[in-house]
């Protein structure tokens, strides 16, 4: 089918939806969008006994030339004629995907439009990520979520085990695991910090958490099968350790002085013991999930014990390591050869790719949209599940409006205009497997909370997975509104006609005296946040409400600029905006201080302002801070300090406003 012809089935699928023939039902309305379709005139209507198809296991004949074997595998042609409906796939997947089509466009009367639709996936790994660790969600719910998932055509759900907030993994042979660390005192990470994070036994009367057993596992791998979906286990290790760590504290690291350390979170490298419990790990593992891909997890592990611990120093020694990185990635192709001795493929978080780091670790690319085209082009296959536009628990709508905001603000336009092959050159595209959006718990308190976080972004992750590159935002919008008032009536989802969007400020430029001036950083600026540049903070633009865009400027120690206004003006306030953001250690400042001078060498006081007092538990909240001076002056200075204790690791502003 050309693409004009697609273009013409478009306009008459327009006109058929706008004089409301059918409430749904139409090639025009799926979600994922299909690759080509075509409308004819009249409608099937289903008999009451089910749909009639016929199904004919052969290859899809109209496919593109040089189409990648799993797009072929997952390929299907489906026509809607006013008597039946023809079925065309080589695979149970390819039929599978054209039922779900089907099923999608079946409209509350049982009718269904006549059309062709040709239609494969461009992506291999269409996958959500669940966070059971943090907060424990039951195999109801993860199968409740499958469900959604096949009608998306999404094909892994990668279920995170294990972490600090609980272990979850309740494979036989992990039963220690279970008695010490699958429930913990309090429901939300706040109550359970607020316990101290103590973990519990199953009983306790304040408890609250659970596991999957082996039969859930079994249960949940089979209900997976049946709708072409992968399940891909992760345990999460070396970091991410402490319910081993309470279970097993011989696996702890050691103090110099050979006393175990207890301020850490990751499994000491240089016990033998750590490596026995690993591949006992991976056994188990093995045994339950017959997935091709074993996630073994590596990010976020701090070096410093093993840095300091005399076992890890005898083995980074004996092997001739130089620092804490090179042991884990020692540690980590023990790992991966493990899993490959078991017929596997070890799939881990994006920190192991250093140039020496296992060649055949497929990565989870997590950290920005700039690590993943680096690991494509380091030769290793990647899945991108950049948390810059798909970590699924960040805010996806002004964050006053939201419970518990955290992270960053990630609206669905964002998810949905991500593109996972940008940046990538031609010859690593191969290497991309596709995207996955993850859905991290520690802000997740029930079942209802986490479908909300979900719903609709996953719909912008399954079609970016699915469909062709070239995306239409709104009408990808009206889709997704369409298919959750359709599709997930059941179901806890955000709703898009009610979106406040982005910070109101974002959208609306300042004119102030400090507009283009000159901006001289007496102290560097963090690195990681430099905003647009050194003009950042005079441009008159103010930022969002995500402070990983070029409009926020993030410092690590005390902010202390000097702006040269050009020459010598009347000023009356200073004023910047600090954000707050407690689940990313942002901080507003103590205090900011202004010193004025003529000649940018001999500055004068000229105010003062100590910041409000700053809840600090809130999060994705904005403090303007305003100094009111009184002085005439061609150099203004600010300094800004910078909060003492560990919620306030940064301070962002996004513009110093002179009047
Ligand atoms: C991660 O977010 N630490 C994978
Ligand atoms: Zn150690």
């Amino acid at each position: 089918m050309s693409h004009l012809h697609k273009t013409i089935a478009g306009v008459i699928s327009l006109l058929t939806a706008s004089i409301h023939l059918y409430s749904q039902g139409n090639p025009a309305d799926l979600v994922p969008a299909p690759q080509e379709y075509s409308v004819s005139e009249g409608v099937y209507t289903i008999p009451a006994d089910g749909p009639r198809f016929v199904i004919s296991k052969k290859n899809v004949q109209e496919l593109p030339d040089g189409l990648p074997d799993f797009s072929r595998k997952g390929a299907y042609r489906l026509e809607v004629r006013r008597d039946k409906v023809l079925i065309r796939s080589a695979t149970e997947e390819g039929i599978f995907y054209a039922k779900q089509t089907f099923s999608q466009m079946t409209d509350s009367t049982g009718n269904v439009v006549c059309c062709t639709i040709l239609d494969y996936p461009r992506f291999r790994w269409r996958g959500i990520l669940v966070d059971i660790s943090r907060f424990f969600l039951s195999p109801e719910f993860l199968k409740r979520q499958m469900d959604v998932m096949a009608s998306l055509k999404m094909n892994v759900m990668h279920i995170h085990l294990t972490d600090d907030g609980g272990w979850r993994f309740g494979a036989e042979s992990m039963s220690d695991l279970i008695s010490t660390s699958a429930w913990r005192l309090g429901n939300s990470w706040k109550e359970w910090g607020n316990q101290g994070y103590k973990y519990a036994t199953e009983g306790n009367p304040i408890a609250t958490g659970g596991y999957l057993s082996e039969k859930d596992m079994r249960d949940l791998v089979a209900y997976a099968a049946e709708r072409h979906i992968t399940l891909v286990p992760e345990v999460d290790f070396p970091g991410h350790s402490d319910p081993v760590l309470i279970t097993y504290p011989n696996l702890r690291c050691l103090n110099p002085d050979g006393t175990p350390r207890m301020e850490t979170h990751e499994l000491c490298l240089g016990n033998p013991e750590t490596y026995a419990f690993v591949k006992k790990l991976i056994d188990a593992l093995v045994d339950i999930f017959p997935s091709q891909y074993i996630h073994i997890g590596g990010d976020e592990a701090n070096t410093a014990p093993w840095e300091a611990c005399p076992r890890c120093q005898a083995v980074m020694q004996r092997e001739g390591l130089k620092n804490g990185k090179e042991l884990q990635n020692y540690f980590e192709h023990i790992v991966v050869d493990y899993v490959k001795s078991k017929g596997r493929k070890a799939i881990g978080w994006n920190e192991s790719v250093e140039e020496d780091a296992p060649k055949d670790l497929t990565m989870t690319a997590w950290n920005g949209t700039a690590i993943g085209p680096k690991i494509a082009a380091s030769g290793r296959d990647v899945v991108m599940s950049p948390n810059t536009k798909y970590y699924l628990d960040y805010v996806q709508d002004a964050p006053m409006k939201e419970q518990s905001p955290m992270g960053s603000y990630l609206p669905i336009d964002s998810v949905y205009t991500y593109e996972p092959l940008e940046g990538v050159a031609d010859q690593d595209t191969c290497h991309v497997l596709g995207v996955q959006g993850n859905l991290w718990t520690e802000h997740v308190d029930s079942p209802s909370r986490a479908e909300y976080l979900l719903y609709p972004r996953a719909l912008a992750v399954a079609e970016v997975g699915w469909s062709s590159a070239d995306r239409n935002l709104s009408d990808f919008r009206r889709r997704a509104q369409l298919f959750c008032s359709n599709k997930l009536k059941e179901y806890t989802y955000f709703d898009l006609s009610e979106e406040i969007g982005e910070r109101p400020k974002f959208f609306t430029p300042v004119q102030h005296l400090a507009v283009g001036a000159q901006v001289k950083y007496n102290k560097a600026f963090c690195s990681r946040f430099p905003g647009s540049g050194n003009s950042v903070l005079a441009d008159g633009l103010l930022g969002g409400w995500s402070f990983e865009t070029s409009r926020w400027n993030g410092f690590d120690a005390d902010m202390d600029v000097t702006l040269d206004l050009g020459s010598s003006k009347p000023i009356h306030s200073v004023e910047a905006t600090f954000m707050g953001n407690r689940s990313v250690w942002i901080a507003v400042p103590e205090s900011i201080e202004v010193f004025v001078s003529d000649d940018g060498m001999n500055f004068r006081a000229a105010g003062k302002s100590m910041s409000e007092v700053y809840e600090q538990e809130a999060s994705m909240v904005y403090f303007p801070i305003r100094v009111n001076v009184n002085e005439e002056a061609r150099y203004v200075r600010v300094l800004a300090r910078k909060k003492s204790g560990g919620l306030s690791a940064y301070m962002f502003t996004d513009e110093i406003i002179i009047n």
